[in-house]
């Protein structure tokens, strides 16, 4: 026996956690004698996460089109988890930010490095039939797009550039909401009557929008960094990190997104127009859109040319 393993420090460790919440400590070790061991399915909740990819049609490149949007929403979780953890943290400093920015920057990356799936993975032919059977849905539908967008950076950032100037902190949200750059492409610009693909996306999700554009105002990552002391603010790993993020998100995965609906739209087949029916060209460019998350971490010459030079 003088060798038996001594388990007491961590049975005390137990006894004073369950003691803690009121629990009988027995209670639980019996649990862990009679529990099942883990299993990668179980944890993992593989059989769950693969039954969730349903096709319209029996195209089989549909199911790539499934599966590679649920990807970028798994992967659009992951940041908005990291964003969280910078707008929650007490006290901040360079390089837990830089360390952040990283991971997220990382993430994006990945989105755009692969979004050739989405151009060269589907054959032409299938992905003009299947689409079909989407309208009037779009990925413009996609909530968490926009919560990382609410998240990154302040809300004027993200207001359609004509409206910028009566635009201010005390302005409401719900009219703030009207004039987000995003509204461009599912209003008719004359009559300002709206398409059914922002009519269901409001439906569904503005209530959440502007709580969460409320709850971010003062927490999203632009306000975090001017928070900063001037020499974490001046930090060039941070900076350097920041503008990464920002012409990642902004410019590099919109110019592929860009790119793989032009491979599609205008291949010859169908009738150039975009699932959401969007003016598509225009509203999806970076030079149009002009979406910048920090802009003052960008020169004037940066600025007056974004998008401009892909
Ligand atoms: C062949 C693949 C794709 C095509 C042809 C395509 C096409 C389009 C088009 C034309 C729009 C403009 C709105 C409309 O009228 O529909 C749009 C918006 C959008 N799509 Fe895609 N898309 C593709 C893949 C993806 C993927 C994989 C994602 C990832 C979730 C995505 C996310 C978005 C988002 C977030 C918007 C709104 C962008 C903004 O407001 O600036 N798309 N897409």
């Amino acid at each position: 026996m003088a060798d038996q393993p001594d388990y007491s420090h961590i049975i005390k460790s137990l006894q004073h956690k369950f003691d803690e919440i009121d629990q009988d400590t027995d209670d639980h070790l019996l649990g862990l004698l009679y529990s099942k061991p883990i299993t990668y399915w179980d944890y993992i909740q593989t059989d769950a996460l693969l039954s969730l990819q349903k096709q319209r049609t029996v195209l089989p490149d549909e199911m790539v089109f499934i599966a590679y949007h649920q990807i970028n929403e798994l992967i659009f979780k992951m940041i908005l988890w990291e964003i969280s953890q910078v707008a929650e943290k007490e006290s901040i400093n360079a390089e837990f930010f830089e360390g952040k920015i990283m991971r997220i920057s990382r993430y994006f990356n990945m989105l755009t490095t692969s979004f050739n799936i989405m151009r060269e993975g589907m054959e032409v032919e299938q992905y003009m039939k299947f689409r079909y059977t989407l309208t009037p849905a779009s990925g413009f539908q996609s909530a968490q797009y926009r919560f990382i967008e609410f998240a990154s950076t302040e809300l004027i950032n993200l207001i359609d550039y004509r409206f910028r100037k009566d635009i201010d902190r005390k302005t409401p949200y719900t009219h703030a909401f009207e004039h987000l750059y995003w509204q461009a492409a599912g209003k008719d610009h004359k009559t300002g009557k709206k398409s059914i693909l922002l009519l269901n996306f409001e439906d569904r999700y503005k209530d959440e929008f502007l709580r969460f554009m409320e709850a971010y105002n003062t927490k999203n990552l632009w306000t975090r960094f001017k928070e900063l002391p001037k020499k974490d603010r001046e930090d060039k790993d941070l900076v350097k990190a920041m503008r990464h993020y920002d012409y990642t998100v902004n410019v590099t995965w919109v110019m592929a997104h860009y790119n793989a609906a032009k491979h599609y739209i205008e291949s010859g087949i169908g009738d150039g127009e975009a699932t959401g029916g969007s003016d598509w060209k225009k509203y999806m460019h970076p030079k149009y859109q002009r979406r910048i998350f920090f802009p003052d971490l960008w020169s004037e010459d940066e600025l007056k040319n974004w998008g401009n030079n892909i």
